[in-house]
Parts: structure tokens; C-alpha cells; sequence
């Protein structure tokens, strides 16, 4: 099969490096970086580091207002889709990258493939939701992380073509931990040491762009009772500068605030973690793969399974309950296996295999 592959954020190149690798064992695959992240920190490190193939195409779309930046990669992956005529088009989550393409593959010929079909915030305001919805909407191959994705999209209607593979970022962590523990110099870099700090990370609209809740998110961080790591993401900088809080974190002798890290380093500062706390999907599940207590700075998830196991504690932007949260030494329950078994890009190679061969 001829595969196109499209990414364009950080979690996507994180997703990607497992699936590509797998692909490309059996499979032609185009590599298309839509260039919604540009920054070395979010999108080029992630290549170096990962040895993900380089992109064939950079579509260099930058950042924008929603409709105008999905408009502008549509436009670009249009022409590519219709040089490169593929046979699948695959995406991965549910960034303004992965609406784009989808939408651009059901208006012509190849298949489109979601990798992490099914997750669902029910929160309508969220664009995420609405780039997962629609674009399981249009796939014809989904892939589910898990049972219950798999049973969501049932219930919406969608019988045919749906997978249950588990979840590729857990065989991406799962290929970098001990290499992690080898390589990164991260906490010896930052003078931290392993189990005594809390890892922070923000960058979801609905904490960035409103300040009471990012006031009360630095706020919570700040009574950790531990040193909180703190990566930044360029959007909450910006966002931190706006609101008149950059003053506050930067000096606030808790919080140690440094630049967005690379994956092994990143992998290594989770590993290291006493828990963690943060709005980010991903990091949502490998606070769980890596056994670490997580705090999550939203009001729901689509990641429901770690709640209900007992591992993920949903805060919303409550400064005391951030707080409560984060002092907690409640046991934690025993751990189920909730993901799959690390092999989901086999399984998306399989499958991907047993479609051609029909
Ligand atoms: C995007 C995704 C989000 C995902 C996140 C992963 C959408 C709607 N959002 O959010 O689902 O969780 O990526 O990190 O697709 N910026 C830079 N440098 C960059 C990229 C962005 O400085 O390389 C700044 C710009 O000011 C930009 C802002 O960050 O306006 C937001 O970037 P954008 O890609 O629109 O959304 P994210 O918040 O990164
Ligand atoms: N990540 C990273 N460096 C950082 C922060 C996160 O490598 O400084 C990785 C993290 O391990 C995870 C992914 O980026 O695999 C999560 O991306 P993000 O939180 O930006 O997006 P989301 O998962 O919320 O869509």
C-alpha cells in the first residue's frame, strides 16, 4: 500500500514513531509535516532524537486562527494528495492537522485511517472534540485504544472498520524508558532528584485563555508541597506574559520554569516524578504507564479509564482542590492493563495488511 501520513503537533511525531516504523516494514509511506508546529522544542527535536524518517513534504502552515489555518492545510495536502495519490491517508488524534487531512481524503480517493478513533470530552467547546468527532466521521479504518473507544463509536453509529489495537503511545514509551534512564542528564541538569518533584504541564485553550483559571493553575502549582517542574509551551508563555502571571511563576521558588523538552528528557522527568500534574492528553496516559499519581487541570477527559481506575484525579482549575490533590498520599489502587500490550502499531500494520489483501 501507498500510505500518506499526516502529522503536524508535537503528539503527533510522538505517535508517528512507533507507526512509521511499522509501516515501513511492509508498506510505501509518504510522511507529510503540515508545519502547525515549527519551533525546534515542539517539532524538530522530536525528528533528531526519535530517528522518525525526515517529511517528504513540509507544508509550512505556521500558526493562525483555527478556520484559517485548517483552510491553508487543506489547500496544501489537497495538491499533495492529488500528486502523490495514495492508497490510505492516516491521521493521528485530533489537532487542527488531523481535521485537515481528513476532510481533504474524503473528498478524493484514498481511505482514510484514524489512529486514536473513539476518545470523546463530550465537552463541545473543546476544538479537539470537534476535530475527533468529525474526523471519525469521515474514517473508514478506525483505531481504538481501547474497548470502550471502540463501544463509543458503536453507539455513534459506526460498525464497519474499527480496530481495537491499543494505545501507540504506550509502545512509544515503552521503546524510549530505558534509554531514557541511560541517556538524559535532564535531572542532574536541573538538580532534581527522582521521586521528590512534581511534573507540570499546560497548554489546553481553556486554561490558557482564561485567566482566572490559569491564575488559579500557577496558584495550585505554587502548594505542591514539592519542587514543580514546569516545561512551557510557547502558547501558555504567551498566555502567562498576557495575564500579567510570568512575574509570578518565574520567581515563585517552588516552581523551577523551563523551555518545552525533548522526548527521552521528558520521558526521563516522568520517570523521575513523584506525580504528575497536567492538562495534556498524552500525558495523561503515560503518567499511568510510568505507575506515576496523576492531577489532571481539566474539568473531564477523554481518557476516562485512568480515572476510573483510581490513577487520575480530575482538578479543573480549583487552586485548593489542585492543591489537595497534590498533597494527597491516598493509597493508590492495583494498576490495570488499560491501553493494549505496546504492540498497537503492529496491529495498525496488520490491519492495514489484511484490508489490502482483500
Ligand atoms: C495544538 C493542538 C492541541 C494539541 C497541542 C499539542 C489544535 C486545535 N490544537 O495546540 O490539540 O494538544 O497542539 O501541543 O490543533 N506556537 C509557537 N511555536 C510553535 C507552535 C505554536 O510559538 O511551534 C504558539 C503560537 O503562538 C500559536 C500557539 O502556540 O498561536 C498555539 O499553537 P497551535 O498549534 O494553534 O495550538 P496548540 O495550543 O499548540
Ligand atoms: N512532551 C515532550 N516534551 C514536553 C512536553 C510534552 O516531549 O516538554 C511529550 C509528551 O511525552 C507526550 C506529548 O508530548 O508524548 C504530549 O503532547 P502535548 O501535551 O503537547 O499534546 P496532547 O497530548 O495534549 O495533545
Amino acid at each position: 500500500l501507498k500510505i500518506l501520513s499526516v502529522v503536524g503537533a508535537r503528539p503527533q511525531f510522538i505517535k508517528a514513531f512507533p507507526v512509521s516504523a511499522a509501516l515501513r516494514r511492509e508498506h510505501d509511506e509518504v510522511l507529510v509535516h503540515t508545519g502547525q508546529h515549527y519551533d525546534e522544542s515542539l517539532s524538530g527535536v522530536f525528528f533528531d532524537e526519535l530517528d522518525i524518517p525526515k517529511p517528504d513534504y513540509n507544508l509550512g502552515v505556521g500558526s493562525g486562527p483555527h478556520a484559517a489555518q485548517t483552510a491553508e492545510m487543506m489547500q496544501r495536502l489537497d495538491t499533495v494528495v492529488a500528486d502523490e495519490d495514495p492508497d490510505v491517508v492516516l491521521v493521528y488524534g485530533d489537532t487542527n492537522s488531523t481535521l485537515a487531512a481528513a476532510l481533504v481524503a474524503s473528498k478524493r480517493d484514498p481511505l482514510l485511517a484514524h489512529v486514536e478513533a473513539g476518545l470523546r470530552s463530550h465537552n463541545w467547546d473543546m476544538p479537539e472534540e470537534v476535530n475527533r468527532v468529525l474526523t471519525d466521521h469521515c474514517s473508514d479504518l478506525l483505531f481504538a485504544p481501547s474497548e470502550s473507544a471502540a463501544l463509543t463509536l458503536e453507539s455513534e453509529g459506526i460498525h464497519d472498520g474499527v480496530f481495537v489495537t491499543g494505545d501507540v503511545q504506550y509502545d512509544a514509551i515503552l521503546r524510549v524508558r530505558s534509554t531514557a534512564r541511560e541517556r538524559s542528564t535532564v535531572l542532574e541538569d536541573m538538580g532534581l532528584r527522582d521521586g521528590e518533584y512534581v511534573l507540570a504541564t499546560v497548554h489546553r485553550a481553556a486554561n490558557t485563555d482564561d485567566r482566572s483559571r490559569l491564575e488559579a493553575i500557577v496558584s495550585g502549582l505554587g502548594d505542591a508541597g514539592r519542587p514543580v517542574v514546569f516545561p512551557v509551551h510557547p502558547r501558555t508563555e504567551n498566555a502567562l506574559h498576557e495575564a500579567g502571571l510570568w512575574e509570578q511563576v518565574t520567581t515563585d521558588e517552588n516552581i523551577l520554569v523551563v523551555d518545552p523538552v525533548g522526548y527521552l528528557d521528558f520521558v526521563r522527568l516522568l520517570d523521575g516524578a513523584e506525580r504528575v500534574a497536567t492538562d495534556s492528553g498524552g500525558v495523561q496516559k503515560e503518567a499511568f504507564y510510568l505507575d506515576k499519581r496523576c492531577v489532571t487541570l481539566r474539568d473531564e477527559t477523554e481518557w476516562v479509564e485512568t480515572v476510573d481506575a483510581g490513577w487520575n484525579t480530575l482538578v479543573g482549575a480549583d487552586a485548593v482542590a489542585i492543591r489537595t490533590a497534590l498533597q494527597t498520599d491516598d493509597p493508590l489502587p492495583e494498576k490495570p492493563s488499560l491501553y493494549g500490550d505496546g504492540t498497537a502499531a503492529t496491529r495498525i500494520e496488520d490491519a492495514l495488511s489484511s484490508y489490502d489483501d482483500e
